[in-house]
């Protein structure tokens, strides 16, 4: 929405949440207390932000003043009841059709931007049209609905909705997807706009999304090979992205996919083929999410493994908590994962994240670690990356950050305890750097 006001100055943009403390957050002096950080948003909110981008609580008046309504909001893997596991808790998009259906005045046009099930438009517009119906004699209100998936990724959202590759409208009412397309057009070349049918652009998101994710469990299935026949991932992945068919993009091997996104989204596709009896689809789609799993467990196993088969009272520098560089998004972080493995092996861990505060870390642990074990754990956050490392038997580089490819190994050395491991889950460091410090050197995929 910061983009769409960026790029649109005569359109007035106004972000809703019912939660009025994280709106506060938006409109604050301090720009670092943004709620989200991502490369350049900061810079776009100071240009826009009470010019023509808004950040409001006020839900009623500013649905009625609108012509377009966006949802835009978060659709997680039920946790309970049908389809648990799998199935998207729609909880949130109905609860925001029911207050658009409540609010709205004269036409508006509503469109899905979260990721959602295929057919979900059905039901926002089934709540939507009872709705008006209902109150058809007292306003006279009207809807159209849109499906317009979003495919920015995180860490470079800024730089994908200002070029995307495409813009996806979904929607069979000419006059709402041209007027949508309208403001896109506005720095978006035409012929990048899609137009389609409803279902076919639910379906085109969660498929985009399947298909990147299988490429990363690809990858990683391959570094597993590389790591036991001696070949390296990246001479691989060089090699074989340079097909232009494959291409080369979204193929570094590492601990294991991340985010909001991949697994809530193939689970999802699993959960749909298998309402349909489609149940070697699903198969296909959940091998994706289980290579995945078993990735991001291989690689607490060589770390215990290479440590002499125990971590117990051992301290580990856990280096980077987000799920990718950044960004400090840290939901289904690979951090979270391999951290619970270890804990559960009697390790002291001490985490260092750019983006990440230790209370962050300290709400993600006692949710999923502590209270699933019933016991608590060592650890501790460092804000100096090498006060991390002080005195631990091993390094962990869980996420990208450029800072973690810039480190004095030799100073490691003289702080770490030997025999002193780098287990480097990103291949983003320089092994001979490393080994010629002294320090042992474990890499995604290398099997040199
Ligand atoms: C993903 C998609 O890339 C976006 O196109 C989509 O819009 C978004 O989900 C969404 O549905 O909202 P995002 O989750 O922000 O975006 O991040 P990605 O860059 O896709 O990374 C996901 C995970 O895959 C991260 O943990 C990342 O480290 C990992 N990854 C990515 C790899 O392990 N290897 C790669 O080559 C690329």
């Amino acid at each position: 929405m910061a983009v769409i006001a960026e790029k649109c100055i005569n359109i007035k943009v106004t972000v809703l949440d019912i939660n009025k403390e994280k709106i506060d957050l938006w409109n604050s002096d301090d720009l670092s207390l943004l709620p989200v950080y991502e490369p350049g948003l900061k810079e776009i909110v100071s240009k826009v932000r009470n010019k023509n981008l808004f950040f409001s609580s006020d839900i009623e008046k500013n649905i009625a003043e609108a012509d377009i309504v966006f949802i835009s909001v978060n659709t997680p893997t039920k946790e309970k009841g049908l389809g648990a596991g799998y199935a998207s808790d729609l909880k949130w998009v109905e609860s925001s059709a029911r207050t658009v259906a409540k609010f709205a005045k004269n036409h508006t046009i509503v469109v899905e931007k979260s990721t959602l099930p295929v057919r979900t438009a059905e039901l926002i517009k089934k709540i939507l049209e009872e709705s008006s119906s209902l109150e058809k004699s007292e306003v006279n209100n009207s809807f159209s609905v849109l499906s317009n998936p979003e495919f920015l990724s995180e860490g470079s959202a800024i730089n994908d909705l200002r070029n995307p590759d495409r813009v996806l409208i979904g929607g069979d009412d000419k006059v709402a997807t041209s007027l949508l397309s309208s403001i896109y057009e506005n720095w978006i070349p035409k012929e990048k706009i899609l137009l389609t049918n409803l279902w076919s652009s639910e379906l085109s998101k969660l498929t985009a999304n399947a298909f990147l994710a299988q490429r990363i469990s690809s990858i990683n299935s391959i570094s597993a090979l590389c790591e036991a026949t001696g070949a390296e991932i990246k001479e691989v992945s060089g090699a074989v992205g340079l097909d232009k068919r494959i291409g080369s993009k979204f193929l570094n091997s590492g601990p294991g996919f991340g985010g909001s996104c991949f697994q809530k989204d193939i689970l999802n596709l699993v959960y749909i083929c298998r309402f349909y009896g489609l149940n070697e689809v699903a198969d296909y789609w959940e091998s994706v999410v289980s290579i995945n799993n078993w990735q991001r467990r291989r690689i607490s196993s060589i770390v215990i493994q290479k440590l002499f088969g125990t971590i117990t009272s051992k301290k580990l520098a856990i280096l980077g908590f987000s799920f990718k560089a950044n960004t400090n998004d840290t939901r289904e972080s690979p951090a979270i994962f391999i951290s619970k493995d270890l804990f559960e092996n009697g390790a002291f861990l001490s985490f260092h994240d750019p983006k990440v505060s230790e209370s962050q870390i300290k709400n993600i642990l006692d949710k999923e670690v502590v209270k699933q074990n019933n016991q608590s754990f060592e650890w501790e956050y460092q804000s100096d990356l090498y006060d991390a490392i002080n005195s631990a038997d091993a390094v962990l580089i869980l996420t990208e950050w450029f800072e973690y490819s810039m480190i004095d190994w030799s100073k490691c050395y003289k702080l770490m305890r030997k025999p002193a491991w780098i287990f480097d889950t990103r291949n983003i460091v320089n092994s001979s750097e490393v080994k010629s410090a002294g320090i042992n050197y474990w890499g995604v995929g290398n099997g040199s």
